[in-house]
């Protein structure tokens, strides 16, 4: 079957991210240590990781982040991460919803995951969308996004990196903002803002506060560069423009610590805060909590094992969650939310 161009966009996307180094130049985690604690005085068994993320009991705070969806193979990926998503009951994210929502036949590829028990599903679409939609088309479109997966928030992704670097990029970033408001106003599941890799400074989360989303998700600088992946997108199609482009913005963004830091200071205290970007291990997420997330979201260090299989996807979710479990035992921290009194040490 030939592809449409979406479909190549997407399929090209993962292979690349599977294939090259797409990683930024730093991990700005490896900066950050949790103090040690040698007498915690709790037992390790005691620990309890449960997590409530709005309004859902998640059994750990973690979030598999939107990756794919709108090719064929995607299909088997969103499957391995949705059984993983029920087995450890964890939140997940699809990829963008735009092809599904284009082309009937791969609608599949996205809602396999509603045949798996997952506390919170959340569908995904690029912001330059709203613009291009405009306010009802968007609220439509978005309708059939949400049945398609049966989910229970919608994140609008900020990527205007990524658009601003490929080749066939859209960087409508004109009216997103009032474009978010009227679908956060307007649709009775709660949004999400996300970005993908560049971060979200404390101005931009202060704005965002003046809507009614219902969480950030940062996405910052540190793990999955974008510009790195259209850098080799642009290589494969011979366009030595574009290629370059990538290159000079490999390491754009706010680095993901920075980014959570000053997200927090923006935000109310309660308002729910999605760290992502680079994180590697429950150790980095452990030290995303203590910086203030409330919740940890992981995409590239699960790509590999769910394009291999359910097993190798469990078998690093289960990772994760073992290593989160030990650096909370060893801070001494028997839920999540006191992780945020662990004395964090590095450039903070
Ligand atoms: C292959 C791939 C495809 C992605 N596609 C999307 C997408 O469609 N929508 C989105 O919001 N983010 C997408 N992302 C970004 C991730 O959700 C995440 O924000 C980013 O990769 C940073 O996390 P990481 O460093 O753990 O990879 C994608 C990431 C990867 C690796």
């Amino acid at each position: 079957m030939i592809m449409n161009k979406i479909e190549s966009r997407k399929d090209e996307h993962v292979r690349i991210a599977l294939e090259k180094d797409v990683s930024s130049k730093y991990n700005y985690w490896d900066d950050m240590s949790l103090s040690h604690n040698a007498l915690p005085e709790i037992n390790k068994s005691s620990v309890d990781l449960t997590t409530e993320f709005l309004g859902k009991e998640l059994k750990s705070p973690f979030l598999i982040s939107g990756m794919t969806g709108g090719y064929s193979k995607a299909k088997k990926i969103n499957e391995n991460l949705a059984a993983a998503a029920e087995t450890y009951q964890l939140a997940m994210g699809v990829g963008s919803q735009r092809a599904g929502l284009k082309t009937e036949r791969l609608k599949d590829t996205y809602n396999v995951v509603k045949e798996y028990d997952i506390p919170l599903r959340v569908g995904n679409i690029g912001a330059s969308q709203l613009v291009l939609w405009g306010h009802e088309e968007t609220l439509s479109f978005v309708t059939k996004m949400v049945d398609m997966i049966d989910a229970d928030a919608v994140a609008i992704c900020l990527n205007f990196l990524q658009e601003v670097i490929q080749f066939e990029g859209e960087a409508h970033a004109k009216g997103v903002m009032d474009g978010i408001q009227h679908l956060a106003d307007n649709i009775d599941i709660p949004v999400i803002v996300k970005e993908s890799g560049a971060g979200i400074s404390f101005d931009v989360a202060k704005r965002l506060m003046d809507t009614s989303i219902a969480a950030i998700d940062l996405g910052g600088l540190g793990g999955t560069s974008f510009a790195a992946i259209e850098h080799y997108r642009a290589k494969l199609h011979f366009d030595r423009l574009h290629a370059r482009g990538g290159k000079t913005f490999w390491n754009w963004g706010i680095p993901t610590p920075q980014s959570l830091i000053e997200v927090r200071d923006a935000v109310d205290e309660n308002f729910p805060v999605i760290a992502s970007g680079g994180i590697r291990h429950g150790l980095d997420a452990a030290k995303a909590l203590a910086l203030g997330a409330n919740m940890v979201g992981v995409a590239h260090a699960l790509l590999k094992p769910a394009t291999k299989s359910e097993k190798e996807t469990l078998f690093e979710i289960d990772a994760f969650v073992k290593e989160l479990r030990a650096a909370m035992f060893l801070t001494g921290c028997d839920h999540v939310d006191s992780l945020k009194f662990v004395e964090v040490n590095g450039w903070i």
